[in-house]
């Protein structure tokens, strides 16, 4: 394969990043850097869906110009993105002149291909799925996914001909069985095309906010036709035909299993509609849920991912999304899960074999292992046998697997260790030779491992990688290269502090049969060792007064600036502050007016609570709740923050 282009859905502005947005980045981002470790020249695109009737009402609620308000949740999404290590090449947005073209371009040649006409719509539209709604699809009248009402539509449109390509697109599958993975998807879009395709309106009439028709400019361009174009206007559609030639098409589509339909009956329609050829591959990926629901900001259970990072960088997050949820198929967050995964996987078992290696061969070796000859052990093969598994693994988008079989080595380098012994072989100066080679042994696999979680944990791999004695740069490392085994060179070993220090809270748990050892010995160690978690944790004083970090988390506290403040009328106490929270405008009521004037708290910057129900004082809506030291009765005194920080950063 001589180059790799991969893209995720473009996403909907008109909310932050949540979990289950950010799980179908991490998992793109692991792939598009597996193919690079692959060697393969890799082109990895994202963006943002900006022209949807949602991100036009969130800015016009917030008093905001659509493009100014899109502009300022770029800078939200990119720093997301950055913040969980994502490695996109180019990011798109739909209101880019290049964006534009493309979609001009398109539309234009499938209107000459005589697959455009003009009609009359009536019908269900749902605004969050920006998509019209049959009145067999609604339970009780309203939307399966939202379950919001949808809006009666009745609109001069033009249509697209998707009936024409009921045949072709059933052809089309029959020929390419792997088009669609997983396999399940694959069966419930062919029912779906089976079932008949009707032709489908790609227009709105009368709104502004979107891409005029190129044949009739009292009209924009249906959200969803507008915004598949950006898998080809991202790479030069209608303006560079070196730089589309070089890309299109895709080699890989990831998508969440909601928006499969749009990707794998209308956009391929459009594509054999105006000659261009099909993506190679679609991958409907399954939803991250939140105590059994979908995660999503229309039902308002959503997690932010930047949570997990401020606590533990971005790695122990992008392992548990990978590892746990079987790639394809739906899963579960909660954080009570994702400690102990981080206690387990990371603390007690990857980060203490690390530890472990080092600390043995600082102390029996003064850092440094010899190259070693020998016949290969049962430790080389199996991990030889697991980096062949994980690549079947990973090339057929089984991440999950191919997570498990990089863990497969560190369980058996924990019981190569466990039986050889090298504590005991360090008792006896004869045992050097011997004492040098499994402690090489053991390294060896564990820089297999680091080479293997590149793609899943860039960062602590990379540290563990160094620590283990890689000799080349890692930029230029390979898969092939990197992950065959090497005995031939001396190496340094590098001690570090803990790569993840385990957690002691009372609920992370550590599951029988997997508790830590210490350096130099394999049993379970007594649990006054400092180095080790208690295999029960410690009763708290007052454990029924204390909240967790879950508890705690639920409240949403965020910088905000005050950018205009007045009395509430007829009252003595109460101000109206309207605040600047970076992505919104908010008004705040406060009680505070006998201790403020209005004008002295404008440009400042205080923290207020941002998740809780809006209440109305005095007539005026609050939508949060500023925070003060008050003692009983006493002055209130507003909270202010040392710095300056940008306006809507969470506050913990
Ligand atoms: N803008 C459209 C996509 C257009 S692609 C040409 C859209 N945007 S979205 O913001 O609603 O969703 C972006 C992606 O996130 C979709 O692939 C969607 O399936 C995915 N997810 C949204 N919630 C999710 C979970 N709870 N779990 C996993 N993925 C989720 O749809």
């Amino acid at each position: 394969m001589s180059r790799f282009y991969i893209t995720t859905a473009i996403d909907y502005v008109n909310s932050r990043p949540h979990l289950g947005t950010a799980y179908e980045k991490i998992t793109a981002d692991v792939i598009a850097r597996y193919k690079r470790l692959c060697g393969i020249p890799t082109h990895f695109l994202m963006g943002n869906d900006e022209f949807s009737q949602n991100v036009y009402r969130r800015a016009k609620e917030q008093g905001l110009d659509p493009l100014a308000y899109c502009d300022r949740m770029e800078e939200v999404f990119r720093g997301v993105w950055a913040r969980l290590d994502i490695s996109y090449d180019d990011f798109i947005r739909t209101t880019q002149p290049r964006h534009r073209t493309g979609v001009t371009e398109l539309v234009r040649r499938i209107r000459d291909r005589g697959d455009i006409f003009e009609g009359f719509y009536e019908g269900w539209y749902c605004e969050s799925c920006e998509a019209f709604k049959q009145e067999k699809d609604l339970i009780d009248g309203l939307c399966p996914i939202h379950t919001t009402k949808p809006e009666w539509i009745k609109e001069k449109n033009y249509f697209f001909r998707l009936s024409k390509y009921e045949q072709p697109l059933l052809d089309f599958y029959r020929e390419h069985p792997t088009f669609l993975q997983p396999d399940i998807r694959r069966n419930e879009i062919l029912r779906l095309i089976e079932g008949g395709l009707e032709d489908i309106s790609v227009s709105r009439a009368g709104q502004l906010w979107g891409i005029p028709l190129p044949f009739d400019a009292g009209s924009v361009v249906y959200v969803w036709f507008d915004a598949l174009t950006n898998y080809i206007s991202a790479v030069g559609y209608g303006a560079d035909e070196d730089l589309f030639h070089r890309w299109w098409p895709a080699n890989l589509h990831v998508v969440g299993k909601d928006i499969t339909r749009f990707h794998c009956v209308i956009w391929p329609a459009m594509l054999l509609s105006a000659g261009l050829p099909l993506p190679r591959q679609v991958f409907g990926h399954g939803w991250v849920h939140f105590k059994g629901q979908k995660m999503s900001k229309s039902l308002g259970n959503i997690i932010d991912p930047l949570d997990a990072v401020d606590r533990f960088g971005p790695d122990p997050l992008r392992l548990y999304l990978v590892k746990e949820i079987a790639y394809g198929q739906d899963g579960d967050f909660s954080w009570e899960r994702f400690e102990e995964r981080y206690n387990v996987d990371l603390a007690n078992n990857l980060g203490n074999l690390v530890s472990r290696i080092a600390a043995m061969v600082d102390r029996y070796q003064k850092g440094d292992l010899a190259a070693v000859n020998g016949a290969p052990e049962l430790l080389q093969e199996v991990a030889q046998q697991a980096v062949a598994d994980y690549r079947t693994a990973m090339d057929r988008y089984a991440l999950h697997e191919a997570a498990a079989s990089a863990y497969r080595i560190v369980d058996v380098t924990n019981e190569y260790i466990a039986a050889n012994e090298p504590w005991a072989l360090a008792r006896d100066a004869a045992n050097q030779a011997r004492l040098n080679q499994v402690l090489y042994n053991a390294a060896e696999a564990v820089r297999v491992v680091g080479v293997l979680l590149l793609p899943i944990m860039p960062r602590a791999a990379a540290e563990i990688l160094t620590r283990m004695g890689e000799w080349r740069p890692l930029g230029e490392l390979t898969l092939d290269d990197g992950a065959t085994w090497t005995t031939s060179r001396p190496r340094r070993i590098i001690k570090g502090d803990a790569l993840w220090p385990r957690l002691e809270e009372a609920r992370a748990v550590v599951p029988k049969g997997e508790r830590p050892m210490s350096v130099d010995s394999p049993k379970v160690p007594a649990q006054s060792d400092p180095d080790v978690p208690p295999a029960t944790p410690p009763p708290h004083a007052a454990a029924d007064s204390r909240i967790s970090i879950d508890d705690f988390l639920k409240v949403e506290m965020r910088t905000v600036k005050v950018v205009a403040a007045e009395r509430v009328p007829n009252s003595r106490k109460l101000l109206k502050l309207d605040v600047d929270m970076g992505t919104e405008r908010r008004t705040v009521v406060a009680g505070i007016a006998d201790a403020y004037e209005p004008d002295a708290l404008v440009g400042k910057t205080f923290i207020i609570v941002a998740n809780l129900k809006p209440a109305k004082l005095m007539g005026v809506e609050s939508n949060g709740m500023i925070l003060a030291a008050s003692a009983e009765g006493g002055r209130p005194m507003l909270v202010q923050v040392d710095g300056d920080p940008a306006p809507g950063t969470r506050v913990r």
